[in-house]
């Protein structure tokens, strides 16, 4: 999976990622993309690897489980309908060869 984590400035980072079981959360992580903190390291707990996606794609995600839910309604900036936790956004759960996600001006 190809992501591009676009930013507030409009530069953007873009990463191959080979494995289908990684996130879009640790990916960023492990790639230094500036705004994904990922602090509870993906167990939904933090709310700070908030994203947007792009709305071609929102409706083939998987969906959205409750505890996200939860989590997504204490984000740092707006939640609007294309918000999601990149912490559960696995590549192998993705259904196109290239993501955009937006990553939002804060997480705190
Ligand atoms: Fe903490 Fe996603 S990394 S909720």
């Amino acid at each position: 999976l190809r992501v591009i984590y676009k930013q507030k400035d409009d530069s953007s980072q873009q990463l191959e990622i080979p494995d289908d079981a990684q996130s879009v959360m640790k990916a960023a992580v492990n790639n230094r993309v500036k705004g994904i903190i990922g602090e509870c390291g993906g167990v939904m707990q933090c709310a700070t690897c908030h994203v947007y996606v792009d709305e071609d794609i929102a409706d083939s995600l998987p969906p959205i489980s409750d505890q996200e839910d939860e989590m997504l309604e204490g984000v740092a900036t707006e939640r609007t309908e294309h918000s999601r936790l990149s912490c559960q956004l696995f590549c192998s759960t993705v259904p196109v060869e290239e993501l955009t996600v937006y990553v939002p001006e804060t997480q705190y």
